[in-house]
């Protein structure tokens, strides 16, 4: 059975409900589309910048990028903040199992365009940072032309200037994009301050993610109880699923937040290719941590609270079904060595606490590591590591292994045993890409 390692070159875009992705658009929508679709329609900009805040903060809309931050206290945040303010629209989408940023940005672009001049409007910003990796020439394309027609349509926009970065983990980190929009490496910054505080040419500066400023110009037109008639009220509306892995139906789907994680694997994934069984799967992407099959037979949901009792978080809603066949511990070992290789390897903590933990990772799937490194690891992983970096990488790598230690415990304990578990190691976790997709749907 094979299972591909980058479905994300040939991702379906669909969903249960379509309010972001919709069902007819399957190319780039122009302004002209997207217009007669309602986009920039007067309802939505009747607001004052206050009133739009207010009304994100009504909606109750939370940050779709990693943290699920309310995005109206980000608002009221930087509005009250001296000016001038800049807007940086993340749309690096560095989650390797992420495909949702891209496939928004390649068919809705003038959609995250207006949610931009929106949270401009808002906060009073006098520029907008567009940020991507230099290798998504097909989003950065989709862009250029989008901009060019708001442009040749007059549309009023503060300075619009895109901002690429090479590819990397950590380069999608808030304080890495503003570093970089300030020419200097893709790299986080220390915090404070925040780039709310201090950003792009030193000015405090909104950054948000692709997903989450699709969201804004249909807040602002249909009111904030638009965004909660679905979805779980700890986040309203709806989440742009990356599902891949071991399912039939690998592709990015929209559904409403909260929805069961069997559901997702069953019904939008179609099952487990060859009928086989979840071993264990990625939740929020890489950092957000590794869930059991008893989190999917238990009711587990994708939503914050829910995943939070697992042990996990709902991240960028990047999904990643390992089936039973293959070794899981292989896929959790890879995955430290991943975290390791990010490094900024600017924090000593973060450089030698990802090595380390991946080092006694490689161990456990040999079948070779001591008692004494697994209890350091334990320690590492659960107590000292956490909080310990400058951006959240680390947290991301202590993560990944507390979760793994608890998810694969009987594989670890058989590979202690038996020097393995005889499953093929073969690794289906996508590796960095970030570059382009070949949206085929
Ligand atoms: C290592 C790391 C990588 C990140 N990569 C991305 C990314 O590629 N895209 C993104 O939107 N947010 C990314 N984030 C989260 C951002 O720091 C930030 O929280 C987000 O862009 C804010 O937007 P939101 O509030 O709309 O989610 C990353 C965070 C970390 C710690």
């Amino acid at each position: 059975m094979a299972i591909e390692r980058h479905p994300a070159a040939r991702v379906e875009a669909t969903g249960e409900l379509h309010r972001l992705l919709m069902p007819g658009v399957t190319r780039r929508e122009s302004l002209l589309e997207y217009r007669g679709r309602g986009g920039y329609a007067p309802e939505g900009w009747a607001w004052s910048p206050e009133e739009l805040r207010d009304r994100i903060a009504a909606s109750g809309l939370r940050g779709r990028g990693g943290a699920a931050f309310p995005t109206g206290r980000k608002w009221h945040g930087v509005a009250a903040r001296p000016g001038p303010r800049v807007v940086l629209v993340n749309a690096a989408e560095s989650e390797p199992a992420s495909a949702k940023d891209r496939i928004l940005l390649l068919r809705r672009p003038h959609l995250v365009l207006e949610g931009a001049l929106l949270a401009a409007r808002a906060i009073d910003a006098r520029e907008i940072v567009l940020y991507l990796h230099a290798n998504a020439t097909a989003v950065r394309d989709s862009l250029d032309l989008a901009l060019r027609e708001l442009r040749a349509a007059r549309t009023p926009a503060p300075r619009l200037r895109i901002v690429t970065a090479p590819p990397g983990y950590v380069a999608g980190e808030a304080s890495a994009a503003v570093r970089r929009a300030n020419g200097g490496p893709a790299k986080p910054t220390s915090k404070p301050p925040r780039p709310s505080e201090r950003g792009v040419g030193k000015r405090p500066t909104l950054v948000q993610n692709v997903e989450t400023l699709a969201n804004v110009p249909l807040i602002a037109r249909h009111g904030p109880e638009w965004l909660r008639e679905v979805g779980a009220p700890s986040l309203p509306g709806t989440l742009l699923v990356t599902l891949s892995g071991a399912v039939n139906r690998p592709g990015v789907y929209e559904v409403p937040s909260g929805m069961p994680l069997q559901r997702i694997v069953d019904d939008l994934g179609g099952g487990v290719v060859g009928g086989a069984s979840v071993q264990a799967m990625l939740v929020g992407g890489y950092f957000a941590g590794w869930l059991g099959p008893e989190a999917l037979a238990q009711g587990a949901r994708l939503e914050p609270e829910s995943l939070r009792a697992w042990g996990v978080s709902l991240g960028a809603a990047a999904i990643v079904v390992v089936p039973d066949w293959i070794c899981g511990l292989a896929q959790a070992a890879w995955l430290m060595r991943f975290f390791a290789d990010e490094s900024a390897q600017q924090c000593g903590t973060c450089l030698s606490g990802t090595r380390a933990m991946a080092a006694v990772f490689a161990k456990l799937l040999r079948g070779t590591a001591s008692p004494a490194a697994c209890d350091r690891l334990h320690l590492w992983a659960e107590r000292m590591l956490p909080g310990r970096g400058a951006c959240g990488h680390l947290d991301g790598a202590a993560t990944a292994a507390r979760t793994a230690l608890q998810v694969f415990a009987d594989e670890i304990s058989q590979h202690a045993r038996a020097g393995g578990c005889g499953r093929p190691e073969t690794v289906i976790l996508p590796g960095f890409d970030g570059g382009d997709l070949d949206v085929t749907a």
